[in-house]
């Protein structure tokens, strides 16, 4: 399988607890290098920009607001099939239906409050990536 990159989020409810080294434990542990790094916070513009394309859905307003209610730390992640593998080791959207020992299982509040954000296909990725990282801020 090819080298690949992926963009994650730390979310608002994950950095208010101090969870930032769990989770990184945990995208470690799962053969992901975290090749950028950067803890921000969010303008409302570039939440909605980021998820523009739930614009139209009900949960659209909350998701913003919780997004830029607190910091967040964007990431790449680098390695093999990254983009399915880090959404493996996320887990399901709503954390009642995650399974055993992903982030989501083992942190997330809620369905909106889920703690993390992958990307969820190789496009979406270098799109969502180049949002929030100029080439020289990603290591590999
Ligand atoms: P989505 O892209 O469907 O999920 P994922 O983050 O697993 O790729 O949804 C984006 C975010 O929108 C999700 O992480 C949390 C929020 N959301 C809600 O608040 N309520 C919902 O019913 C859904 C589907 C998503």
């Amino acid at each position: 399988m090819a080298i690949e990159r992926t963009f994650s989020i730390i979310k608002p409810d994950a950095t208010a607890r101090n969870l930032t080294g769990a989770i990184n434990a945990l995208i470690e542990k799962a053969g992901l290098r975290i090749v950028a790094q950067k803890r921000i916070r969010m303008t409302r513009d570039q939440a909605e920009t980021f998820y523009a394309v739930h614009k139209a859905r009900p949960f659209f307003g909350e998701l913003v607001d919780f997004m830029i209610s607190g910091p967040v730390v964007v990431q790449v992640l680098e390695g093999e099939g990254a983009v399915l593998k880090h959404r493996d080791v996320m887990g399901a959207t709503d954390p009642s239906k995650a399974a055993d020992g992903t982030i989501r299982k083992l942190h997330a509040k809620s369905i909106g409050e889920n703690s993390v954000h992958g990307s969820d296909a190789p496009e979406t990725a270098a799109v969502e990536i180049a949002q929030f990282f100029s080439g020289n801020e990603i290591v590999g």
